[in-house]
């Protein structure tokens, strides 16, 4: 039994260790909302954060997240950067089909935790590891953007 942490709360898994986080996720605990893409650490698909770094949930053993605080999108809504990104997703209109959207909103909410202010250069290279194959990238910046001014702002 491997005891997880996930969006603050207690999770009791019982799988093999090196089962990649993304399933444990998807198929142990019914949280779809982290998207299989390649599988491989290539597309950013399945993005969580482990301590409040993104991380590649389809190559992180369930083992190594063990005793770690992982956030899914499923929490973002309660998180107050997460909520400050979501709304600027949906003020423009990010998402084409989505699929890819999960995990650009954690990638983008981890920039921003740690990086409040960022430069163009900053928010290019954070999303560069998270592919869109509907090629949202203009609107996935613009919405970085927002964000990150209005969390300057005290999130207004
Ligand atoms: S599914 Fe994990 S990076 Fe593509
Ligand atoms: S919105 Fe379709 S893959 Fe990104």
């Amino acid at each position: 039994m491997t005891r997880l942490q996930i969006n603050g709360q207690a999770r009791d898994v019982d799988v093999p260790g090196e089962t990649p986080l993304l399933w444990t996720l998807r198929d142990e605990l019914g949280m779809t909302g982290t998207k299989f893409g390649c599988g491989m650490a290539l597309c950013g698909a399945c993005t969580v954060h482990m301590d409040g770094t993104a991380i590649r949930s389809c190559v992180t053993p369930v083992s190594a997240a063990a005793g770690h605080a992982i956030a899914t999108v499923e929490g973002m809504a309660a998180d107050p950067v997460g909520r400050v990104v979501q709304q600027a997703w949906i003020e423009n209109n990010v998402a084409q089909c989505g699929y890819c959207q999960a995990g650009q909103i954690m990638a983008a909410v981890g920039l921003l935790k740690t990086t409040p202010a960022p430069t163009g250069e900053q928010i290019d290279e954070a999303m560069s590891g998270n592919i869109c194959r509907c090629g949202t990238y203009p609107r996935i910046r613009a919405a970085v953007r927002q964000a990150a001014s209005r969390l300057v702002r005290g999130g207004k």
